[in-house]
């Protein structure tokens, strides 16, 4: 026997100890820093996130090619990312968790080509790609490199995207590259405190522009919730976290030819609710939560709201009815009267597409005043963005069921899931109000003349004010037309929704062909 060849035991052993190693990411002490920050490891986190045991790690090997500034030296199993496949209440998943410990978690060469070949296999089986992400950027010591690994992981970004479900999570400081990936997935959750997301970072912000900021400040979960819209969830920890993930995938289907998967929820469908007769006011100006009737109508009052507190005179989110997911979509008069701004338009129109992309039928539930007037919104292109979500409508094939439960005013109406824009069923209830604009604009436009010669004005305008509202303020003109498929009792909205979903199940439209639609960016 050849004294230098190691024996079967001693090579199973080797490979052993090497995947051992790998295990211990940058090492006890960075793991250390690492818990004392309230965050978990890489792998901690994948075993929260997937059934137990279900992980089957790939590429523990990889280490990076770089020789520059000591690096030759410093080559650590893995490279700064774990990447596998696994499951989720038994439906396979793929995942990459990101290692702060290894060089920060930042992104080079061959961490790039882990998180690409994930990718492509996800792509090839149809199944969601997850990443749990805590990185430094671009790898500084790769150079180019670097900036090429992140090069191809936004294409696949772009290829998978309406193929199949990606999401990110946010679990640490994301800088630069690190946040643009994300960026190009269909959610984004951050945990609060421990999470940042910017392009630039407060130091590169205080030497350009002289301002100071703390890393909250600047791209905090709060600000991103708040302010820029970038992201969708925020949890409290890191656990809760990963239950969000669980949670999101259980309405998702894991691919674009799949359809989203039925739950048995134990709610009656005819269930009917006498309450909903009470929640639209007497008064047609006073505010009332739109949530109230999407809590009542859907399984369980079981709805996981996106995006809750960027432009919440709009409310999306997901649900199910009869168990089947439902995305909703519904005007929420507590926050402008309900009316369409640049946020609103844009965060519908994204979520519309984002349902019709994977086979999620949209329900919408109408109160709309109109568009936000205002030079803000006039000067923030709010003909560019509003009519993204007249787009998105129109563009959507999935069954899309409309109820109009109180205003439909102007351009609103066309846009809110209109039988003219497409959608397949149109309910009012008998508080609905459907017109150009409403009586005070209205009387003012059309009767300028009269009003100007009138010898009691106040006392015409009050007059024409009552003949405007009882032409207009009812949803019987357009029931008419056709344009309302049936006036509803408020009631029965559940089993109305329910049935029109079951009828619509088998629902087949197409587009004319062509490469791609050209929504207004
Ligand atoms: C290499 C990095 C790194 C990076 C961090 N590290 N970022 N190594 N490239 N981009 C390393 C540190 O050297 C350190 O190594 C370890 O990670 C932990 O970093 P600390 O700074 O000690 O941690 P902390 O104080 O928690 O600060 C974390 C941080 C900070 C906020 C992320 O490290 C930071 O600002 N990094 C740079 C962020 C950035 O500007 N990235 C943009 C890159 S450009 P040791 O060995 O000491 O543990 C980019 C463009 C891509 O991404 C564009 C594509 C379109």
């Amino acid at each position: 026997m050849d004294a230098h060849k190691p024996t079967v035991n001693e090579n199973i052993r080797e490979m052993r100890r090497l995947k051992q190693k790998a295990k211990t990411g940058g090492g006890k002490e960075r793991i250390e820093k690492q818990h004392k920050q309230g965050k978990l490891t890489a792998r901690e986190r994948i075993d929260l996130l997937l059934d137990a045991n279900s992980f089957i790690e790939l590429d523990p090997f990889i280490v990076h090619r770089c020789s520059d500034f000591g690096m030759a030296e410093r080559k650590i199993l893995g490279d700064g990312v774990v990447t596998g496949y696994g499951t989720i209440d038994g439906r396979l998943v793929y995942v990459f968790s990101q290692d702060f410990t290894i060089f920060g978690g930042s992104l080079g060469e061959m961490f790039a080509k882990k998180v690409c070949k994930l990718m492509d296999l996800a792509m090839k089986t149809g199944a969601p790609v997850i990443g749990l992400n805590d990185s430094g950027g671009a790898r500084i010591q790769e150079g180019v490199a670097s900036l090429a690994g992140y090069g191809d992981i936004f294409f696949k970004n772009v290829l998978a995207s309406g193929v199949i479900p990606q999401i990110s999570a946010i679990m640490g400081p994301c800088a630069g590259g690190a946040v643009y990936s994300p960026a190009m997935t269909d959610f984004i959750i951050m945990v609060k405190d421990t999470s940042h997301m910017f392009i630039t970072g407060p130091e590169v912000i205080k030497t350009v522009l002289g301002q100071e900021l703390d890393f909250e400040e600047l791209g905090g979960a709060l600000i991103h919730m708040q302010t820029s819209g970038v992201c969708h969830f925020m949890t409290e920890s890191e656990q809760e976290c990963t239950e969000l993930i669980k949670r999101l995938l259980s309405y998702l289907p894991s691919n674009n030819m799949d359809d989203p998967p039925i739950e048995e929820t134990g709610d009656d469908p005819n269930r009917t609710d006498d309450s909903l007769e009470e929640v639209i006011p007497d008064d047609p100006d006073k505010p009332y939560d739109i949530k109230e009737i999407i809590a009542s109508v859907i399984d369980n009052s079981d709805f996981l709201e996106v995006q809750p507190l960027w432009a919440p005179n709009i409310v999306v989110g997901f649900a199910r009815l009869n168990g089947r997911s439902v995305g909703i979509v519904a005007n929420q008069p507590k926050y402008f009267a309900g009316a369409l701004d640049v946020n609103s338009s844009t965060k519908a129109a994204r979520f519309i597409r984002f349902c019709d992309t994977f086979n999620i039928p949209i329900i919408t539930f109408e109160d709309v005043p109109g568009f936000l007037p205002g030079i803000d919104q006039e000067h923030g292109g709010i003909i560019r963005h509003g009519s993204k979500l007249l787009f998105a409508y129109c563009e959507a094939t999935v069954p899309k069921i409309t109820v109009i439960v109180r205003k439909a005013y102007g351009g609103a109406y066309d846009v809110m899931g209109s039988k003219h824009s497409g959608a397949d069923i149109n309910y009012a209830w008998p508080s609905a109000e459907i017109a150009v604009m409403g009586p005070a604009g209205a009387i003012n436009i059309i009767f300028r003349k009269e009003l100007a010669k009138a010898t009691d004005p106040k006392k015409r305008r009050k007059e024409l004010t009552i003949e405007y509202r009882k032409k207009f303020s009812n949803p019987y003109i357009a029931a008419e037309k056709g344009y309302i498929d049936d006036v509803i009792e408020p009631s029965q909205t559940r089993p109305k929704l329910i049935s029109a979903l079951e009828m619509l199940v088998t629902k087949r439209e197409s587009r004319p062909s062509k490469k791609h639609p050209n929504i207004p960016l």
